[in-house]
């Protein structure tokens, strides 16, 4: 069809995009029947536990796993640019306290958009789009960090020389030198939602892409999609479920007054898996280790019961958000800043996606089936 002709009335319209194939990709698979998730070729079985989330980036950005030399400069770019720089933190100081964490780091990915040090923010080639990228991985974690302190009233603390990406985050966040188990958990968390193909947020970074725009308008808006409850927020919503149910014995009266109201079950539910998410068993597990060793193990026992009752009444089956929730809760991290971890961990496969799109991209416009009226006569203002 040519795409200036308006979609003819017998057009099919596929709402929400479901079972469209947009484009190509070889950064990550979402494969919904066999319920596997692949990066660059490799399950992320193989991966979670064994490759951290700086061996993980590098391989989503670049297509291969490092060397250990490719490794030990990326990991020291990384480090470099960890530091809130001056404008930044005065940019985070100044916006209220209170406001919506989700909205002050696509705020301050924004604000990196004016204030690239090297003064070529909309600059398009993928050189610089790679360097931006590695700028706003190190950087997002310190900004999380920074808002989950200020929200707290504490001081900002700058990342710790010779931490991890992971390790560095809990410490900016928390202070003190996080524990191992912590770190390996925020690790895997990390690793496992890297990248998933063309999801909402990484959609509308390509669309923005797609226009010749530059790195951080792709960010920024990816940023504002990953906010919505049926994307990113569904794992700070899931945290606040498990707060409402708050014992064992609440379960089962809490799906069915959220049955009887129409509710949904947050955490819950796929556009594309028609069984469990791959990476739901890998956080649940992680959730529960984490939870026998805090001797809280609350969190993670309501959450199977409403794992469980939720298939009996529903057959939905558990998504990502789910067990992000209680893992994210036992390392410690306030419930609201929980969406500001999915973009961390996401800034990976978003900032790949950006790259793969400006290097072969052809404008994203689909159409739309026009259902309004027609042939109205303009009436003038004072006849109205
Ligand atoms: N709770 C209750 N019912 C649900 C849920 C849920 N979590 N998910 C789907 N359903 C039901 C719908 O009510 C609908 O039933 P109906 O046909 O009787 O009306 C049916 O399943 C299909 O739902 P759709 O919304 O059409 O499915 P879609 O593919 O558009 O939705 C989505 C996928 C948005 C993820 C949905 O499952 C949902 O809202 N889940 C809760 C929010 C959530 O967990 N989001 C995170 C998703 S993963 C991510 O983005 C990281």
């Amino acid at each position: 069809m040519n795409p200036i002709e308006p979609a003819s009335p017998h057009a099919e319209v596929r709402r929400g995009l479901e079972g469209v194939v947009a484009d190509k990709t070889s950064i990550s698979e979402v494969d919904g029947q066999r319920c596997q998730l692949i990066y660059r070729g490799y399950h992320i079985d193989e991966l979670v536990g064994r490759a951290a989330y700086e061996e993980v980036s590098f391989l989503l950005l670049q297509g291969a796993l490092p060397t250990r030399a490719q490794l030990a400069e990326w990991t020291a770019q990384l480090a470099a640019a960890t530091a809130l720089e001056p404008t930044l933190l005065a940019l985070l100081q100044s916006l209220p306290r209170r406001a919506e964490p989700m909205a002050i780091l696509r705020t301050a990915i924004s604000f990196l958009g004016i204030s690239d040090d090297a003064g070529d923010a909309a600059e398009v080639s993928l050189e610089a789009i790679r360097r931006k990228a590695v700028r706003t991985i190190a950087l997002t974690p310190a900004i999380v960090a920074a808002i989950g302190r200020m929200r707290a009233g504490e001081p900002i603390l700058p990342p710790k020389a010779g931490l991890g990406h992971a390790a560095n985050f809990l410490y900016m966040l928390l202070g003190g030198e996080p524990n191992r188990q912590a770190v390996e958990a925020l690790d895997a968390y990390f690793v496992l939602l890297a990248d998933h193909g063309f999801n909402a947020s990484t959609f509308t970074a390509r669309t923005v892409t797609s226009t010749h725009s530059d790195y951080y308008s792709a960010i920024t808006a990816a940023i504002g999609s990953l906010k919505g409850p049926l994307h990113g927020a569904a794992n700070r919503k899931a945290m606040e479920m498990l707060t409402e149910i708050g014992s064992d014995e609440q379960v089962e009266p809490y799906v069915q007054r959220t049955l009887a109201d129409h509710k949904r079950f947050m955490g819950f539910g796929h556009r594309v898996y028609k069984g469990e998410d791959p990476r739901a068993k890998h956080l649940k597990a992680i959730a529960k280790r984490l939870g026998e060793a805090a001797g809280e193990p609350k969190w993670f026992t309501i959450s199977e019961r409403l794992q469980e009752a939720v298939w009996r009444a529903k057959k939905l089956y558990i998504n990502v958000d789910f067990y992000s929730a209680s893992l994210l809760h036992y390392l410690g991290i306030p419930t609201e800043l929980f969406t500001t971890m999915f973009a961390c961990a996401r800034m990976a496969g978003w900032s790949a996606h950006v790259i793969e799109e400006a290097s072969d991209s052809r404008l994203i416009r689909p159409l739309a089936l026009y259902v309004g009226p027609r042939d109205l006569k303009f009436v003038p203002l004072d006849q109205r």
